[in-house]
Order: C-alpha cells, then sequence, then structure tokens
C-alpha cells in the first residue's frame, strides 16, 4: 500500500471514529506497534541510503499527520459527549416538588427552635443584632475597654482598619445584642437573641462559626432566683427530663456581677452522656446579674434598673441532647450525617405536641 493511500484511508478512519473509545482503536491499529503506518518502519531496513531518508521523512510526516488529527478529533469528541451530557442532565425546575420526607432539618435548626419555643413560653421575645459588629458593642459597652483581658480570649476575627483606625469585627458572642436591645427597648425587657459567633478556632468541640443564644431580663425588681428559676425550667423542658440538679459556680465575665457558670447534672454511660441523672456535672452556658456599667453604656439608670444575662452554646446544647460527638460534623453539609441526625420537616417542636 502506498504512504498516500495509508494516508487517505488512516485519516478517513480518525474522521469515522463515532466516540473516544473508536477512536482509541483506531490509533492502535494505525500507531501501536503492530499498526499499520510502524509496520511501514520495518521496509526501512532493506532501502538503500537514499531511498531510506526519503521514505523516513515521508512516513514521519504521516505520522505526525495522523497524530494531530487523533488530537482534534478527540477533542471535538470530548466537547460533543460534554454538550450531550450537558444536554440530558438539566434540571426541570417547573417539576413538581417531591414527597414530603426527603430533605431534613439540620439539628441546630431544630434545636434552636426548641429553644424558641420554650422562652416564648415563658414570655421571652426574639431579638435579633448584625453579624458584624464594632467594638462598642461587642466589647466596650460590655464593660471590656481596649485592654481589658477578655478581649484577648475571644479569639476575634478583625475586618480591615477604617481610615479612623477603627476595625469592625465578626461578633464574638451574642452579647451585643443585649446592648442593642437596651438602647432601644424601655425595660421591662425580656428577650432571647439566639445567632451566629465567630471565633478563630477549630477542633472536636470548636469551630469558628458557632451558635449562641443570649439571654436578657431586665425590669425594676429581677433578681438572681429568677434566674435560678427560668434556667432551670428551661432545662427541664430542653432535656425533656421531670428533674434535673443544675450547679451555680461563682466565675467572672466582664458585664455580669455576679457571674455564674451553669453546670447540670449527668451520668456517662459507655460514651454516652444522659442529662437529669447521675454523679457527672457538665457545663452548658454563662450567666449573671447585668452589670451596672453595662446598663449605663446602653442608657439605663442601674439605680432604677436591674437584671440578668446568660449566653448559651446552641450547637454544645444540641450535641448534648441528640449524642452527637463531633461539632465540627454540623457544618460539613455531609448527606449521610444530615439523614441521620435531621429532623423530619413538618414535625415543628411545640411544648404541647412535643419538643423532639
Ligand atoms: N457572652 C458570654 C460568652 O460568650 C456568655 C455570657 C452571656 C455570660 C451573658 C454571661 C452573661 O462566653
Amino acid at each position: 500500500m502506498s504512504l498516500e493511500t495509508l494516508e487517505r484511508e488512516t485519516l478517513a478512519q480518525v474522521d469515522a471514529a463515532a466516540d473516544e473509545a473508536a477512536l482509541e482503536a483506531v490509533r492502535v491499529a494505525a500507531l501501536g506497534k503492530k499498526g499499520t503506518i510502524s509496520e511501514q518502519m520495518k521496509g526501512l531496513g532493506a532501502m538503500s541510503p537514499d531511498e531510506r531518508k526519503n521514505f523516513g521523512a515521508a512516513l514521519n510526516l504521516l505520522k505526525d499527520k495522523v497524530t494531530e488529527a487523533i488530537a482534534t478529533r478527540k477533542a471535538s469528541l470530548a466537547d460533543k459527549a460534554l454538550n450531550e451530557r450537558l444536554a440530558r442532565e438539566t434540571v426541570d425546575v417547573t417539576l413538581p416538588v417531591r414527597g414530603e420526607g426527603r430533605g431534613t432539618i439540620h439539628p441546630v435548626n431544630q434545636v434552636w427552635e426548641e429553644i424558641v419555643q420554650i422562652f416564648g413560653d415563658l414570655g421571652f421575645a426574639v431579638a435579633e443584632g448584625p453579624h458584624i459588629e464594632d467594638d462598642f458593642h461587642n466589647f466596650d459597652a460590655l464593660n471590656m475597654p481596649p485592654e481589658h483581658p477578655a478581649r484577648q480570649e475571644h479569639d476575634t476575627f478583625y475586618f480591615n482598619e477604617k481610615p479612623d483606625g477603627s476595625r469592625l469585627v465578626l461578633r464574638t458572642h451574642t452579647s451585643p445584642v443585649q446592648i442593642r436591645t437596651m438602647k432601644t427597648q424601655a425595660p421591662p425587657i425580656r428577650i432571647i437573641a439566639p445567632g451566629r459567633t465567630f471565633r478563630s478556632d477549630s477542633d472536636m468541640t470548636h469551630t469558628p462559626m458557632f451558635n449562641q443564644v443570649e439571654g436578657l431580663v431586665i425590669d425594676e425588681t429581677t433578681h438572681m432566683g429568677h434566674l435560678k428559676w427560668v434556667l432551670h425550667e428551661f432545662c427541664k423542658a430542653f432535656f425533656e427530663v421531670n428533674e434535673v440538679r443544675m450547679r451555680f459556680r461563682a466565675s467572672h465575665f466582664p458585664f455580669t456581677e455576679p457571674s455564674m457558670e451553669v453546670d447540670i447534672q449527668c451520668s456517662w454511660k459507655d460514651g454516652q452522656v444522659k442529662i437529669g441523672e447521675g454523679d457527672s456535672w457538665l457545663e452548658i452556658l454563662g450567666s449573671g446579674m447585668v452589670h451596672p456599667n453595662v446598663m449605663k453604656a446602653s442608657g439605663l439608670d442601674p439605680a432604677k434598673v436591674q437584671g440578668f444575662a446568660f449566653g448559651m452554646g446552641i450547637d454544645r446544647v444540641a450535641m448534648l441532647k441528640y449524642g452527637i460527638p463531633d461539632l465540627r460534623a454540623f457544618f460539613d453539609s455531609d448527606l449521610r450525617w444530615l439523614r441521620h441526625y435531621g429532623f423530619r420537616s413538618l414535625n415543628v417542636p411545640t411544648l404541647a405536641g412535643g419538643l423532639s
């Protein structure tokens, strides 16, 4: 067969290859070890030097042409395959929604809703504040002036400095909502503020974004007995137990005085925690009587009003209530995890109908 014929036939085969597998077969048949073009090399040995030179050059040219034709065909076949796939996999957004029970409610949303239900029943309203805060609301007004050591403990995410030298922050706790509420609402105040908070921290029990719920009660006579009662009622309702012992430990927060950390009674069996029995303790929140400086910074007169505040980790109590070991998994968006720990979408928690 002449090289011209070989070229014509091989290029025709390349053009005719309907998919990448067929093209690969054409390549092997022509350029493979025993391919039609490779076979031509064998003739070279019997040729005179001049013949060999000419034929060799022509053969190399043919090889290059075929190689290039294959590459071009390959690219166009890949494009075609992709276009076909894109056409096949279009999503018809006008289709009716799938039956109930496919999607699930994330445990954080579930627990968030449970908390709102319980405090709503106790007469608390829900307040909100921005995720991006200024120094005043996140620190200063909470009795944490710039030099205060507690600022360091917060592992704050700062924004770039503004021309005046100030820096906005991602709020490190929901406590700035205390300030915003006291500045805009006259006592009596009874609010909770669930929301996202941010600290530069990550391990089994810390994620850079996490959820807290703040509580704030201000009027003329609210005292620590009320704080203890509210938290006790909350814990019984939330953990769905008839009784739970609680321990109020003296602690320190710049924005409360006195300050208490609250532990709840629990037992550990086979690495599983049970709330409301046993003789171990688990810390679940920080609390205290609102510091007079915080009231002053918010425009209230501490000689006339008083009250309490608390802050609790929503993700943390979700882990405790539903036995979820690793906090980071909350935010991985792993469908298998979501199906395992998620809640049925139409099962809205209510105190009357059962929380979980
Ligand atoms: N803001 C505190 C924290 O994030 C919790 C807290 C809130 C403590 C209100 C007391 C009163 O750790």
